[in-house]
């Protein structure tokens, strides 16, 4: 069976993330090639409400848990619903964020630790992206890129928790080296850009057909 290919883009808030998710749609559309941009919490309708859940800042008493479960549960439809027939179509599918976000967020941010790869093992099964670009920032640098009166639930979390996110991400980019491609997002946008179109090109190489 013809397999797309799946991309996912992670990196702590302010990392310059959206930026770059322009650039790799830019990558795909210049080759004529399909592509399917989602992102998450959400990609589908059901997953953008338990989105608004998520991020609602009058929900802060929610339990870790059940924030870690209703990400697993917005990315299981997600992958149901989007991800998985688009793949099985041969379409190339770019995620922001995905399944990393939640082990870095809730895993090492929450200290719930490996109870979020086991609930996200049962909703993505074997959906995993081919290739994932980790925008590595320093997350005291990128918060100041975030307006305060534009922050959410998440990124009005204490320095600590983002600098545990973030740790998360680098155990993550070591634990799974041949999956994660780590970028120096220190660098200038257009440097940043041509690590990731580097990394793209040698991606469309190995999965020639
Ligand atoms: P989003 O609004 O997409 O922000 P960004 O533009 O930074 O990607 O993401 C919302 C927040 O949700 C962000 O702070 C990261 C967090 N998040 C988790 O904690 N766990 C997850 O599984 C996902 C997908 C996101």
């Amino acid at each position: 069976m013809e397999r797309g290919i799946f991309i996912s883009i992670e990196g702590p808030d302010g990392s310059g993330k959206s930026t770059q998710i322009e650039n790799i749609k830019r990558y795909f559309k210049d080759k004529n090639m399909n592509i399917l941009f989602t992102r998450e919490p959400g990609g589908t309708a059901i997953g953008e409400r338990i989105r608004s859940i998520i991020l609602d800042n009058n929900c802060s008493e929610m339990d870790y848990m059940a924030e870690a479960m209703l990400y697993a549960a917005a990315r299981a439809q997600h992958v149901a619903e989007k991800i998985r027939p688009a793949l099985e179509e041969g379409k190339i599918v770019i995620c922001d964020r995905f399944v990393d976000s939640s082990i870095a967020y809730q895993g090492f941010g929450r200290k719930l630790g490996d109870a979020v790869r086991i609930i996200n093992d049962f909703a993505i099964g074997e959906c995993v992206p081919d290739v994932t670009f980790l925008m590595k920032l320093d997350p005291r640098v990128g918060k100041h890129r975030i307006r305060e009166d534009e922050q959410d639930r998440l990124e009005l979390e204490k320095d600590a928790f983002h600098i545990d996110v973030y740790n998360g991400y680098l155990e993550l980019e070591k634990a799974y080296p041949k999956r994660i491609f780590g970028i120096d997002a220190s660098q200038t946008i257009d440097a940043i850009k041509d690590d990731i179109y580097m990394k793209l090109e040698e991606v469309l190489k190995s999965v020639a057909r």
